[in-house]
């Protein structure tokens, strides 16, 4: 059973590690570093990069950003072709390379978003320290106008519905993620 999700804006939780990124980026005089997590790093994640990237660099916003799975059995492969095609008609092109997350990725990045509840419990349990765990955010937390959904669903075993649904969900959470980026709240 999904719980709706009934503010419509991001968690303040959410909003407040993206004002802590924001935060440290600045005081170290760099961008601030993203990394997005799924189960495979094929699908929803590398998309989440690359519409990040497509609309960061619009906005003539500045980020680091990277994509990484739990699962290794496609490392270092390119994503889905089914990712890849419909991602594509939107006008990105994806061009990462699978990889496992590795542990020095929570030191590293100010923030590091799951699509899902398992990748958010298999992030929190590797997290190392409470202030890296505190890094650790929710996709859908962001994405306020799907209100039904609190995670992003896996496609790859659905069909291209399945794969058009996570781009829009990812539509709607990187264009509020760059928003929050932008403000200073
Ligand atoms: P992703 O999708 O986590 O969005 O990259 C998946 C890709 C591959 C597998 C599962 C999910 N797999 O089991 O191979």
């Amino acid at each position: 059973m999904k719980q709706m999700k009934r503010d419509l804006r991001p968690s303040v939780q959410s909003r407040n590690a993206v004002q802590e990124a924001m935060a440290i980026a600045a005081a170290e005089q760099r961008p601030v570093r993203i990394l997005f997590v799924c189960l495979g790093n094929i699908c929803r994640s590398p998309a989440a990069e690359g519409m990040m990237r497509s609309m960061a660099e619009k906005a003539g916003v500045e980020l680091e950003l990277d994509s990484a799975g739990f699962y290794g059995g496609h490392a270092g492969d390119l994503p889905d072709s089914r990712m890849r095609s419909a991602a594509f008609q939107r006008g990105l092109r994806l061009d990462h390379r699978s990889r496992t997350i590795r542990p020095e990725d929570f030191e590293y990045f100010d923030l590091i978003i799951g699509m899902d509840a398992q990748n958010m419990r298999n992030l929190r349990d590797a997290s190392p320290t409470i202030e890296t765990e505190r890094k650790i955010l929710a996709m859908a937390d962001f994405a306020i106008d799907h209100p039904n959904y609190d995670y992003i669903p896996d496609p790859y075993y659905e069909g291209m519905s399945g794969f058009e649904l996570v781009l829009n969900l990812l539509e709607d959470a990187c264009s509020q993620l760059l928003k929050h980026l932008k403000m200073r709240e």
